[in-house]
């Protein structure tokens, strides 16, 4: 019986993730927990909102899924890590941002760090096992979002509803418009650095419209090994909760004579700039990260309230990119100061761009 922690239980990894749990009889979920919503009676322990790590230490999970939504996962990722419990990880923005920092509470802790986010799981599975020596790169393929082969010119107007309108996953309002931005990928980018310890320049993103392939890794000898499936995030949400078992699951599973679209292009980082802003803060490394995610969820709220247009979401990152030191952190009291920099400097720009 594997005990779960599942924070983030109401939104759209957490109620795929219940499906999973509900359907097999060895997970048991212990705690839930939520931001706002209320979750009684959902887990025999439930919080909404509040230092999520009381409810962990009091649960003693064998396995926490962080499906929180943003930089409010944080403290989450690090107890898991530091306490040596497995992690499988949707809150890819607290690895982004706390870096260094998660890597060394996970030295320390030595549980699984498994991750939930599709391509990386998808790399998980491709690279598990091999020498990293011979690894070549890793290639995390992006979807494109709704706004794919748009040009800028076409973008100034979109609003918040035509944003959230993906053409293949359906995901919480946060995540989705990462996804129309490409920040997302530039999120990935920045996660797959962390969890898989390859450098920048041998991480590449390629756009595939039909989200078939979610990840390809090249080896030195010339062979490649790409993970395929249908886009349904209970397969990897699957994967990480009955690690190693591979569970069975209900799924639909990949019918190759239906026909299917294998196409793949480079990004438009002319239209897309949050991708390369991405890769920039990743190499510059520091808390440029954290500040480029701070920077992004405050613009995406923005623009979710529409009070600021499409466009300015990657200027907003941008400027605050441009302002902040990027020193590194020392501790994760250093981690929350530069986060709340970073959003206090994109709170400015946001007041100049309405
Ligand atoms: N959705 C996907 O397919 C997908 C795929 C890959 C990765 N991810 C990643 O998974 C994470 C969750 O995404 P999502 O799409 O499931 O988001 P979502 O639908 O917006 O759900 C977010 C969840 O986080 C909770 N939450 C927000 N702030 C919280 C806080 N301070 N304390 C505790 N809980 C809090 C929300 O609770 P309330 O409902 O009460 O506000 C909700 O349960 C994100 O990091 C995303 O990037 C998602």
């Amino acid at each position: 019986m594997k005990r779960i922690a599942l924070l983030g239980a109401t939104g759209s990894i957490g109620r795929q993730a219940i499906e999973v749990i509900d359907a097999h009889p060895d997970l048991r979920l212990v705690a839930a927990a939520s931001g706002t919503q209320p979750i009684d009676g959902l887990a025999p322990r439930t919080q909404v909102g509040g230092d999520l790590t009381t409810l962990l230490d009091e649960s003693e999970p064998d396995l926490v899924l962080n499906a929180v939504v943003g930089f409010a996962g944080l403290p989450a990722t690090i107890w898991a890590l530091e306490q040596g419990v497995d992690l499988a990880l949707a809150n890819k923005e607290s690895l982004v941002a706390a870096g260094e920092l998660a890597l060394e509470a996970w030295a320390r802790g030595k549980g699984r760090l498994l991750p939930v986010d599709s391509e990386h799981s998808a790399a998980y599975q491709c690279l598990e096992g091999r020498d990293p020596a011979s690894v070549e790169t890793l290639v995390l393929t992006a979807s494109g979002g709704p706004f794919r082969g748009r040009n800028r010119d076409e973008l100034g107007s979109v609003t918040p509803r035509e944003a959230l309108a993906h053409p293949t996953w359906s995901m919480g309002p946060k995540i989705t418009i990462d996804s129309a931005t490409l920040a997302n990928k530039g999120l990935e980018l920045i996660e797959a650095h962390f969890l898989f310890g390859l450098p920048y320049d041998r991480l590449e993103v390629v756009v595939h419209p039909s989200s078939i392939v979610h990840a390809l890794v090249r080896f030195r000898d010339g062979a490649a090994l790409a993970h395929v499936g249908y886009p349904d995030m209970r397969v990897p949400i699957s994967f990480a909760l009955t690690y190693p078992e591979r569970a069975e699951t209900p799924l639909r599973q990949l019918d190759l004579a239906s026909g299917l679209s294998l196409e793949f292009s480079a990004p438009d980082l002319e239209t897309f700039p949050l991708l390369a802003l991405a890769r920039r803060a990743g190499e510059a490394g520091g808390t440029y990260p954290c500040a480029y995610n701070a920077a992004n969820e405050v613009a995406v709220a923005a623009f979710l309230d529409e009070r600021l247009p499409f466009l300015a979401i990657a200027e907003t990152v941008e400027d605050t990119l441009d302002r902040v030191d990027g020193a590194p952190a020392g501790d994760l009291d250093d981690l929350v100061e530069a986060d709340a920099q970073a959003r206090r400097l994109a709170e400015e720009r946001l007041a100049v761009a309405r």
